[in-house]
């Protein structure tokens, strides 16, 4: 009889990513994907280590899994990714039922490892960090949908000092122009109509000679593919070779992620960002002359290790120059072995909390301000899934990456279609289908 699965993913899209990948293996193997979690012969959980926050969450689902262990003494119980790679020995230590421990680098080894440990009752472990495994060959198994996550690039060597990602995932290396292409072209026979490609630090894309505008310009013009989407980038990687081929192709979508994280330069420069305020803002600049109407997204940490409020008023300063479509923000976490957990006068949990709320309401006017520029335009909308709100209403995204959600009428997800945005409220855009008998799929 087939063995089920059960895959948890915690943290950021290039998890998702990679649980594709793990189930891609387990299909292979045979196993199938199990109705719940009860009923699964194996479950695993991907990790995220990037805050302790996301940490504590998967401790407390691994609390859940011992439980159903408890019920079933032969289910396996596996943790992979960055957390499986950064604590090892504590997650062997404490929690004793679980089974396999795969670092990023290890997922070829499963369907060995699930045979070996049919005849072993000790918990196996590899964590492995590797200088070249790509994953290039291995097919991930996607759930049908609208957008198919391609990893382009693994690792990261660029060593932001907050930052516990080049510990956990190793050094920066890239697949092939060819292979990616292949997979991006699978992916449209296969009903997608978005790719994003995703790397820690996709910008940085390396592969013998050729950079990320070339890989860009590539996946571009493969016949069927209408969006492609990228993320995350690193400012420092960000130049007009890329931003041409962007505004080249109506393909690519209209929109860069562009972490701020900091304002002030001598955070910046503790944090080894690499760049000045006075660059960032540049660069935001040369990047809205390039590219008219683009939107452009931040990420932006609060309280990292001796900021001022002088220092973090630079960050709201910035953060008012520029105005974000909208950003990610989050409080400084310390990540023990990375370089800022050594630095001295960290905040108080209060007095991040007070900053992040700051840049919070900030970040919300912003985003009205950016939304309600839009009101009067048609944007072409690709429909993802109906609204929340209303099973009359769908919600897509244009391609500068805003939500609008609007009335139904005859379309349906996956069409591209015009819209006229009337409003914009909270974070989304409203708007109307410009219905034309026949035409409205563009
Ligand atoms: N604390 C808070 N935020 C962090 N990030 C990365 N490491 C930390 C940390 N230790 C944020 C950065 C990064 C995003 C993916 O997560 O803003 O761009
Ligand atoms: Fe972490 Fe910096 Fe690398 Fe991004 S660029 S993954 S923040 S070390």
């Amino acid at each position: 009889m087939n063995k089920s699965y059960f895959i948890e993913t915690f943290g950021c899209q290039m998890n998702v990513a990679d649980s594709e990948l793990v189930e891609g293996l387990l299909q292979k193997e045979g196993y199938k994907p199990a109705d719940n979690i009860n009923s699964a012969d194996a479950i695993f959980v991907n990790t995220c280590a990037i805050r302790e926050h996301a940490e504590e969450k998967v401790h407390s689902q691994l609390g859940r899994y011992n439980l159903i262990k408890k019920q079933k003494p032969d289910i396996i119980i596996g943790v992979l990714g960055c957390m499986a790679q950064n604590l090892k020995d504590s997650i062997l230590e404490s929690r004793p039922y679980v089974d396999i421990v795969l670092g990023p680098d290890s997922y070829r080894k499963l369907p060995e490892i699930l045979n070996r440990k049919a005849n072993n009752a000790k918990s196996i472990v590899d964590t492995k960090l590797s200088r070249y495994e790509v994953y290039d060959d291995l097919f991930p198994s996607r759930n049908e949908g609208i957008n198919a996550w391609i990893s382009i690039m693994r690792g990261c060597d660029k060593f932001c000092t907050f930052c516990i990602v080049p510990f956990t995932r190793g050094r920066e290396r890239s697949r092939s122009i060819a292979s990616i292409v292949a997979e991006a072209e699978q992916a449209v026979r296969d009903g997608f109509v978005e790719i994003t490609m995703l790397g820690q630090n996709v910008n940085s894309y390396k592969h013998e000679q050729e950079g990320f505008p070339e890989l860009l310009e590539a996946v571009a013009s493969i016949s069927g593919l209408k969006r492609i989407r990228y993320t995350s980038p690193h400012p420092q990687d960000i130049n007009t070779e890329l931003l041409e081929v962007m505004a080249a192709h109506d393909t690519i979508c209209n929109y860069i992620h562009l972490p701020l994280q900091a304002g002030s330069n001598r955070i910046l420069k503790r944090m080894n960002r690499t760049y000045t305020k006075e660059h960032f803002l540049g660069l935001a600049d040369h990047i809205r002359d390039s590219l008219p109407n683009v939107g452009i997204s931040t990420d932006i940490i609060v309280g990292f290790p001796g900021e001022t409020n002088a220092e973090f008023e630079e960050t709201l300063d910035v953060m008012e120059k520029i105005k974000f479509d909208s950003a990610f923000t989050f409080k400084y976490s310390s990540r023990p072995g990375t370089k800022a957990a050594g630095y001295s006068n960290h905040l108080s949990e209060e007095e991040k909390k007070e900053r992040l709320q700051r840049v919070i309401e900030l970040q919300k006017n912003h985003t009205l301000d950016r939304n309600l520029n839009t009101v009067g335009n048609v944007e072409t909308v690709l429909i993802e899934k109906e609204s929340k709100k209303s099973t009359q209403h769908w919600a897509g995204r244009t391609d500068s990456n805003k939500w609008v959600i609007f009335e139904k009428h005859n379309s349906k997800i996956k069409d591209f279609v015009p819209v006229l945005i009337t409003a914009a409220k909270g974070v989304s855009l409203h708007g109307d289908l410009i219905y034309k008998e026949e035409a409205h799929v563009i």
